[in-house]
């Protein structure tokens, strides 16, 4: 079996039992937004690649060195998209919905690829659920999307090892002379070659090294929140005080800088303490002044992704069980080929009714169709065999108690709407 083909380095595949999980923290990600009036939005996985260097940022390990670029047929450069707001504000732009009644807010989710060096937690395609709200300043905004994010993932998944760092990176107005600042800082330290380089690209990042021997050399180094502005001072003390009233608890963290280059003001991740190096399960802040520069007009921004992937390793790795709500609930077995007609029926009328249904195949023997019925968790088998068929009933078995009972078939559905839980019943017409 030698020639069977693999998934690429980096990728896996979502399989069954694995992507029940996959799913329940994917709607689990996604609830915050609809009970916050965010919109969905779905956008194309590749975009002109002019948008990336653009709306990420040149200097950017992201675009720099992970995208996945080609030629197309056309002779156009088309890159895999490896983040998924520079693609958002684009189609927010393009379709108008900047001029419509602001904020503009939007919601979505799907895969993101990144030519990394794959590790537990860091892929080379990976999923994002996201938000992006535009067109409004109003730090209320900022103590929204933390608070969605954070809820998701602290009181939705219930993770109790979840730390929401918060920072303020100032605006354009502050940042440049703490800049100047903190290079004359770096400049006079003995940094290694590729330290001293990164810090020529962004002095910024060089906070962000994890190396205990450079924290050690950073203790005193001027930092961002002591050389905000006014305006930007009194945003982010705003930002906190809203978390405070939403009772979102934070740690504030004056180093803490992201990855890609479009940040202002509020900038904010969270930390998952049970996931080794690949710690980071989500991460957003303010761009305001980014829309500008992908051509629009001088709309302020905010947002956060948060990452599936490793989402499902933390809820894993504290050992929490989420609910399937879309478990089998009901398995139904046909012996004998007159059966199998009114077995065909009768699972197509409990799924019509909303409960979920299976039944097994192939005429297989009881023994090997009630353990079928096991194995898939049903709370009830419904057998019928060729008595059954005789006298319209049904064999009605509670695979939990082990009791059973014959029941005319006509009244199956009715029974069985009352016996299971409306959870596992889909809404009806
Ligand atoms: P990001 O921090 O690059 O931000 O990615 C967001 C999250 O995606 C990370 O915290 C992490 O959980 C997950 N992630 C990123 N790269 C990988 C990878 N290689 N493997 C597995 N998971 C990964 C953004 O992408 C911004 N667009 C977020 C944002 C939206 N900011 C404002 N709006």
């Amino acid at each position: 079996m030698s020639n069977l083909f693999q998934a690429p380095k980096g990728t896996y595949d979502i399989v069954p039992p694995f992507s029940t999980l996959w799913l329940a923290v994917k709607q689990a990600l996604a609830t915050p937004a609809m009970l916050s009036g965010y919109g969905y939005i779905e956008t194309p996985l590749f975009e002109d690649t002019g948008l990336f260097v653009r709306g990420v940022g040149e200097s950017t390990d992201v675009v720099s060195k992970e995208m996945y670029t080609f030629e197309d047929k056309g002779g156009r450069s088309l890159t895999l998209r490896p983040e998924g707001t520079a693609g958002v504000l684009r189609a927010i732009l393009e379709n108008r919905l900047d001029r419509g009644a602001l904020p503009a807010k939007v919601w979505y989710t799907g895969p993101n690829f990144r030519y990394e060096q794959p590790q537990s937690g860091r892929y080379r395609q990976h999923t994002q659920v996201g938000v992006e709200a535009i067109g409004s300043a109003d730090p209320a905004l900022d103590a929204e999307v933390v608070w969605m994010a954070i809820h998701a993932q602290r009181n939705l998944l219930g993770l109790t090892q979840v730390r929401l760092l918060i920072n303020s990176l100032g605006c354009h107005e502050c940042r440049p002379a703490y800049r100047v600042l903190l290079t004359n800082f770096l400049d006079a330290l003995e940094l290694d070659e590729a330290t001293r380089n990164r810090a020529q690209i962004n002095p910024l990042r060089v906070l962000d090294d994890k190396r205990p021997h450079v924290q050690e050399m950073l203790v005193d180094a001027p930092l961002m929140p002591d050389h905000l502005c006014e305006a930007c001072a009194t945003h982010h003390e705003k930002v906190l005080s809203y978390l405070d009233a939403l009772g979102v608890q934070y740690e504030k963290a004056p180093r803490l800088v992201r990855g890609l280059d479009y940040y202002v003001r509020t900038t904010f991740e969270l930390i998952h303490d049970g996931l080794g190096a690949q710690s980071a399960i989500g991460g957003g802040g303010r761009y305001d002044g980014l829309i500008e520069t992908l051509g629009g007009s001088a709309l302020p921004g905010v947002g956060f992704g948060l990452g599936v992937d490793r989402t499902c390793l933390a809820v894993q790795a504290e050992g929490i069980e989420l609910p399937n709500t879309n478990a089998t609930q009901v398995f139904v077995i046909a012996l004998g080929e007159s059966a199998n007609t009114i077995a065909v029926e009768l699972v197509g009328k409990l799924r019509t009714a909303g409960i979920s249904t299976d039944m097994s195949f192939d005429s297989r023997s009881i023994k090997a169709a009630m353990k079928g019925a096991d194995r898939c968790g049903a709370r009830f088998a419904i057998i019928i065999g060729d008595d059954e068929v005789a006298a319209a009933t049904v064999v009605l078995k509670n695979l939990e108690s082990g009791e059973q009972e014959s029941l005319p078939i006509d009244l199956c559905t009715q029974t069985l709407l009352k016996a299971l839980p409306a959870a596992s019943q889909t809404p009806k017409e």
